[in-house]
C-alpha cells in the first residue's frame, strides 16, 4: 500500500474566490494547494470588462499572497462583444470566457438568454483560441432539476460543439453519465472539470436524515449511477478530464436558510478529497494527470515545476472557517499535504 505520493503541484480549473472579506478569507486556502486557478466571474456586478477583470486579479493576488496565479475569465452576457473579448485575451487578462445560461445558478441573472445572442462572440473566441467554459444546464421550468445537464447536451451543447468545431470548450463540473460520455466521445478540443463532491456524493446526501444544505450545489448531485460514471471518467487517465473544485463559499446563514444558496466550500481540503477518491479506486498513479497535467495541456499552459507530496492520514476538517462551513466538516479525508 502506498502511503506517500508526490505529484506536480496541482491547479484548480474552476473556483469561486468571491470578493471583499470573503476573498480575504478563502483565497489563501486555494493558494495553499494550487499554483493557478481559473477564477469564475460571477460577482455582483459580474466581471464583464477587461478593466474589471484586471482590478479583480490584483485584489486576488493581494489576498492570496506570493506564488499563486489567478487566471481570469469573462462573464458572457447577451451583449458580449467579440472586440472586448479579443482585447482582454490579447492583453493576457482573460484566459477564457464563461457561459452561464441566465438563471442557472448563483449570480447568473445577467447570463446568456439564448446562445444565438453570443454567436459572433463565439466565432471570435474560436478564431483567437480562447476557451469557452460552460455551465451546462437548461433552466426551463418544465425540465426536472436532475435532468437539466443531460437536456442541455441535447438542446445546446451538441450543436454548439458541431457549429464551432475548433472552439475549445470546457463542460464545467460534470455530474451525469451523459456528460461523461459526451465529453469522452467529443473531439480533443472538448474537456470537462470534475468536483470532489460529484465524485463522493449522490443525491441521497441532500436528504441524509433531514435536509442537508451543505450538500447542495449546482449542478445538484445526482443518482449513484451518475456518480459512478463521473468517477470512472475522473480516474480513467483520459486527458479530457481534469480537476476543478467549483469551491463556492457562502456564509452559513445563507446556506442554512429557507432558501439556501447553492455552493460548497471545498478549497481547504480539495486535493486531499481527490486523493481519497483516486486511492479508493486504486488509481493513485493517475491523480497527477487529473490534478496537474491534463488541465495545463488542455489550456496550452506549462505544467508547474514545483512538487507536492501527499501522505496517508487526514486531519479533521473544522466545523467552521470564518463564517463558512467547509466541505467535509467534522470528518477527515484519507490524505494530507506534507509540509
Ligand atoms: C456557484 C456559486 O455559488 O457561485 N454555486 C454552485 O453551486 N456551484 C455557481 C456555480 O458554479 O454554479
Ligand atoms: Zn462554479
Amino acid at each position: 500500500m502506498t502511503d506517500t505520493i508526490t505529484i506536480r503541484r496541482p491547479d484548480d480549473w474552476h473556483v469561486h474566490l468571491r470578493d471583499g472579506e470573503m476573498l480575504q478569507l478563502v483565497a489563501p486556502y486555494t493558494a495553499r494547494q494550487f499554483a493557478r486557478a481559473i477564477v469564475m466571474p460571477n460577482l455582483v456586478p459580474p466581471v464583464t470588462t477587461v478593466e474589471q477583470a484586471s482590478a479583480y486579479r490584483d485584489r486576488i493576488v493581494a489576498a492570496a499572497g506570493e506564488g499563486f496565479t489567478p487566471l481570469m475569465t469573462c462573464y458572457l452576457t447577451d451583449k458580449a462583444s467579440g472586440d472586448e473579448l479579443a482585447r482582454g485575451h490579447a492583453e493576457r487578462v482573460w484566459v477564457a470566457a464563461k457561459l452561464y445560461p441566465a438563471g442557472a445558478t448563483t449570480n447568473s441573472d445577467s447570463g446568456v438568454t439564448d446562445i444565438r445572442n453570443i454567436w459572433a462572440a463565439l466565432e471570435r473566441m474560436q478564431a483567437i483560441g480562447m476557451p469557452l467554459l460552460v455551465h451546462g444546464e437548461v433552466t426551463s421550468h418544465d425540465v426536472d432539476v436532475f435532468d437539466r445537464e443531460a437536456v442541455f447536451i441535447d438542446r445546446v451543447l451538441a450543436s454548439l460543439v458541431h457549429d464551432f468545431p475548433d472552439l475549445k470548450v470546457v463542460f464545467e463540473h460534470i455530474t451525469t453519465k451523459q456528460a461523461a460520455q459526451f465529453v469522452a466521445d467529443a473531439p480533443a478540443n472538448v474537456g470537462a472539470t470534475i468536483t470532489p463532491q460529484h465524485l463522493m456524493l449522490n443525491r441521497n446526501a441532500l436528504f441524509q436524515g433531514g435536509l442537508r444544505p451543505h450538500a447542495y450545489c449546482l449542478p445538484v448531485v445526482k443518482r449513484e449511477e451518475h456518480r459512478l460514471a463521473v468517477r470512472a471518467a475522473a480516474v480513467s487517465g483520459n486527458p479530457k478530464f481534469f480537476l476543478g473544485t467549483d469551491s463556492a463559499p457562502h456564509v452559513v446563514g445563507a446556506k442554512e436558510s429557507s432558501c439556501g444558496c447553492a455552493g460548497l466550500f471545498n478549497a481547504p481540503f480539495a486535493i486531499e478529497a481527490y486523493a481519497q477518491v483516486f486511492d479508493e479506486d486504486g488509481a493513485l498513479d493517475r491523480l497527477e494527470a487529473f490534478a496537474s497535467l491534463n488541465g495545463p495541456a488542455f489550456y496550452g499552459l506549462p505544467i508547474n515545476d514545483e512538487l507536492m507530496t501527499l501522505v496517508r492520514g487526514g486531519e479533521i476538517v473544522p466545523d467552521r472557517i470564518g463564517e463558512v462551513v467547509p466541505y467535509g466538516a467534522g470528518s477527515a479525508f484519507g490524505w494530507r499535504i506534507q509540509d
